[in-house]
């Protein structure tokens, strides 16, 4: 199959419905087969950058390019764009193989080729067998993975999937994600991913951008994003997080909420916050700040414990489970111990 991608550029496009912002001077550079997923909350304007993209809704100021060239003027069908929506937008009365083979039949391509083309594309996500079935007789994963032959089948070079396994159950969507991921590989096609599920997107992204209110906050790969959110935002929207403000600063040191005097480094600004990751948080013999754990709740692989430190502020911290080992009770005392390296020093 094909080997690259295309590159995509959006070059501050802004896009505006009456007096509504929903893109605001948006840049996005996706390189030649990556895995580029948008983050953000609903209505953040995720699906109206892929609109823009694929050519369903007219870019106001701004351009767009694909391989460096502007598609401002190419019609939506001349893109060459797969697409794969959150619901399945199958043709209810042709069966799974006629599904797949319509994007071919379209370009009118060779009867045989398209058969045989489309039955390589079914076997990519495993439903060969299935090919005769009609949309009504298939699952809800089933009907999804039948949209994704049919985004692949004419091996676009540019591919734009709008919370494809949104509709999923929790066990299908972790399949289906790394089916999706190897696929991708494969196919070495440019993703432009759309999802709300943080942890879908950790997964499966060589990069995330985080946009809020039609902007980009931040774009980087799924570690950074984790270990250096830019705001507090992010660092809300990512995992959990304990978020603890900071108090009276002088050249060396800040009073963080519930932990104490903390070290800066030289040359450091005083933060906005502090972030601290609940399982970066350990329990300690000597030498932590005391705490009483409050709540226990059992996840599992895991145990979290909301404990509140004396100065009254709630944290957040996250155990590997130990089988047999009894976990803490609410009103136990503890100390909680953390490495410096590991605060999350946040500039908003
Ligand atoms: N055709 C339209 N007319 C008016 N406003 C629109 C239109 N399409 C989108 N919007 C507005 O633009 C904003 C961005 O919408 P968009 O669909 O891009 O959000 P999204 O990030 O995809 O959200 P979600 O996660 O809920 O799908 C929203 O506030 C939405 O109401
Ligand atoms: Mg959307």
């Amino acid at each position: 199959m094909k080997d690259t991608g295309a590159t995509i550029e959006f070059r501050n496009v802004r896009k505006e419905f009456g007096a509504f912002t929903a893109l605001d001077n948006f840049c996005l550079e996706v390189g030649a087969g990556e895995f580029m997923t948008l983050l953000g909350p609903s209505g953040s304007g995720k699906t109206t950058a892929l609109n823009a993209l694929a050519g369903f809704i007219d870019v106001g100021q701004g351009d767009i390019l694909i391989d460096g060239i502007s598609i401002r003027q190419t019609p939506t069908e001349k893109r060459n764009i797969g697409m794969v929506f959150q619901s399945y937008s199958l043709f209810p009365h042709r069966n799974v193989l006629a599904n797949v083979s319509f994007p071919l039949q379209m370009r009118k391509m060779h009867k045989a080729e398209v058969r045989q083309r489309s039955m390589k594309a079914l076997e990519m996500v495993q439903l060969a067998e299935l090919a005769q079935r009609m949309p009504h007789e298939l699952s809800g994963g089933q009907k999804q993975r039948v949209a994704i032959a049919r985004a692949l089948v004419f091996e676009p070079r540019v591919l734009l999937m709008d919370e494809p396994l949104g509709a999923l159950d929790l066990k299908l969507r972790e399949s289906l994600q790394l089916e999706l991921k190897a696929l991708q590989k494969q196919i070495g096609s440019t993703v432009i991913f759309v999802t709300h599920d943080q942890g879908e997107a950790l997964t499966l992204s060589d990069r995330i951008a985080v946009m809020d209110q039609g902007e980009i906050q931040q774009i980087c790969t799924p570690q950074e994003l984790y270990d250096q959110p830019a705001s507090t935002f992010i660092a809300n929207f990512i995992g959990s997080n304990n978020i603890l403000r900071v108090g009276g600063a002088d050249q060396h040191s800040i009073q963080v909420e519930g932990l104490g005097r903390i070290p800066l480094k030289p040359g450091t600004e005083k933060p906005y916050a502090v972030g601290l990751r609940p399982e970066l948080i350990r329990r300690t013999e000597s030498d932590g700040v005391p705490a009483m754990v409050e709540q226990t709740i059992f996840s599992g692989e895991a145990i979290r414990y909301i404990a509140r430190t004396e100065d009254g502020t709630e944290i957040l911290l996250v155990e590997p489970r130990h089988p047999g080992e009894a976990p803490l009770a609410a009103g136990q005392s503890i100390a909680l111990g953390f490495d410096f390296e590991n605060l999350i020093f946040l500039p908003k």
